[in-house]
């Protein structure tokens, strides 16, 4: 965990900021991380004073190698006076954010050796309970190729994750760029270069980055003295999401184009239920309505049922977490707000990859639909979920096709498509 900390006009939060960290975590936990200080001045004075206070406050901390403190020398910064002036930004906000992104820099090539995961954190912050296990699960769920950033903040810098040799490509594009523009907006560039085609347009972009770029909800990291400092600009600050209680659930699913005839309600889009950050909500379906999940590339739905009794038990003794053994894929209708907009009459169709060479059971080809679709499943109580016979696999589309009337409206506030990882 990286803490940058500058000298503050009004007062620092540094010391409660470590507390916060500190005490959420288990005893393992502190094994676990290092926190890195790092001490964004060149007034040696100042910076010894911050290390004193530092290591009476947090002495065990500091001996145990829990938290690290480290301030650049004076020769990393360039000179910082005569800056241009650029994106309606004053002097003063681009030399703060010219150096916010040395300073930023200096402590991930620091850091990068000490983990496999790099988190982004500010001087001013309260975390949430078990911050550190969310985090880290969250983490692991996910293979290395499907993200380089995690957002476990809305804020600005707070709460972003990079994989370890990520950073290196990081500061070598900040370095290039920093005098330009501020930090976040490089991190988005650095998405844009990666995986933007220029021939294609902004939507396709969008998606593509985004895909890159996983948004845990809800907030783990909130600023402190919300109200009470008038000097740093980042205190206006709150992330609304840190309190809202959430009303569906996130999943990273494979990447996929997403459509729906449903009319879709107030903006609630099905593109943001299947990322993960929003619920979908639609007026009532009628038959033959569909939402369709089209995958970017085949993916192998996990399909682990008739042996998952077994893996359970092997579980128990090798397996960390691995809850929900059935759930390969599922799909959550209704929302604890509006517990009866359910799905009903509907069911969830696949198209394999391939459509011929299949070697199938009666029993899925009976499933087979005329259009190439595999009926797998429907709608119960508003639940749909299971398996994927593995012949299917790879599967390219899943469909979820209204076969009836609705009398209700529909939230689908969960999607989930486990893949196979590769
Ligand atoms: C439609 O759903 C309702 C409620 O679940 C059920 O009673 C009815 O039998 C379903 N109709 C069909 C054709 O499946
Ligand atoms: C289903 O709804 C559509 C559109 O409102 C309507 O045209 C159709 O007659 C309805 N079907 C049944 C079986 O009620």
């Amino acid at each position: 965990m990286g803490i940058p900390t500058v000298k503050r006009k009004v007062r620092s939060y540094l010391t409660e900021t470590l507390h916060s960290l500190i005490d959420k975590l288990s005893p393992e936990e502190k094994l676990d991380c290092v926190m890195v200080v790092f001490i964004g001045e060149t007034d040696l004075d100042y910076v010894n004073g911050v290390v004193a206070s530092l290591e009476k406050e947090f002495s065990a901390e500091i001996s145990s190698g829990l938290v690290e403190v480290i301030a650049p020398p004076a020769s990393y910064y360039p000179d910082l006076t005569n800056l241009k002036e650029t994106f309606g930004d004053s002097k003063e906000r681009v030399r703060w954010r010219t150096k916010q992104n040395l300073d930023y820099c200096f402590l991930m090539m620091y850091a990068q050796k000490k983990g496999g995961y790099y988190i982004q954190l500010e001087d001013d912050i309260v975390v949430k309970q078990n911050y550190f296990s969310t985090i880290k699960n969250f983490a692991l769920q996910l293979s290395s190729e499907d993200w380089m950033i995690l957002e476990f903040s809305q804020l600005g810098f707070i709460g972003k994750m990079f994989q370890s040799p990520d950073i290196t490509l990081i500061v070598e594009f900040i370095f290039m760029f920093y005098k330009e523009k501020p930090i976040d907006w490089l991190l988005d560039h650095i998405l844009w270069v990666k995986v933007c085609n220029p021939e294609k347009d902004a939507k396709h972009c969008d998606r593509q980055k985004s895909n890159l770029r996983i948004r845990f909800r809800p907030s783990l990291f909130q600023h402190v003295g919300l109200h009470s400092s008038l000097a740093g600009k980042i205190q206006k600050l709150t992330d609304k999401d840190f309190l809202k209680p959430l009303l569906h659930k996130i999943h990273v699913n494979p990447p996929a184009e997403v459509s729906t005839t449903l009319k879709v309600y107030q903006g609630h889009a099905l593109e943001k239920a299947y990322m993960g950050e929003d619920f979908f909500w639609a007026v009532t379906p009628v038959a033959g309505d569909y939402i369709l999940l089209k995958f970017d590339k085949p993916v192998n739905i996990e399909s682990l049922r008739k042996n998952s009794v077994e893996l359970k038990k092997t579980c128990e003794m090798f397996c960390v977490a691995l809850v929900g053994l059935n759930e390969r894929y599922l799909f959550h209708s209704g929302n604890p707000e509006h517990p009866g907009d359910i799905l009903v009459n509907t069911t969830i169709e696949v198209l394999p990859f391939k459509s011929e060479d299949l070697v199938l059971s009666k029993e899925t080809k009976e499933k087979r639909l005329e259009d190439g679709y595999f009926r797998i499943g429907k709608f119960e109580n508003g639940i749909a979920e299971g398996t994927v016979d593995p012949s299917l696999n790879p599967i390219a589309a899943v469909r979820l096709l209204v076969i009836q009337n609705s009398s209700v409206w529909a939230i689908l506030n969960e999607v989930h498509i486990k893949k196979i990882p590769n």
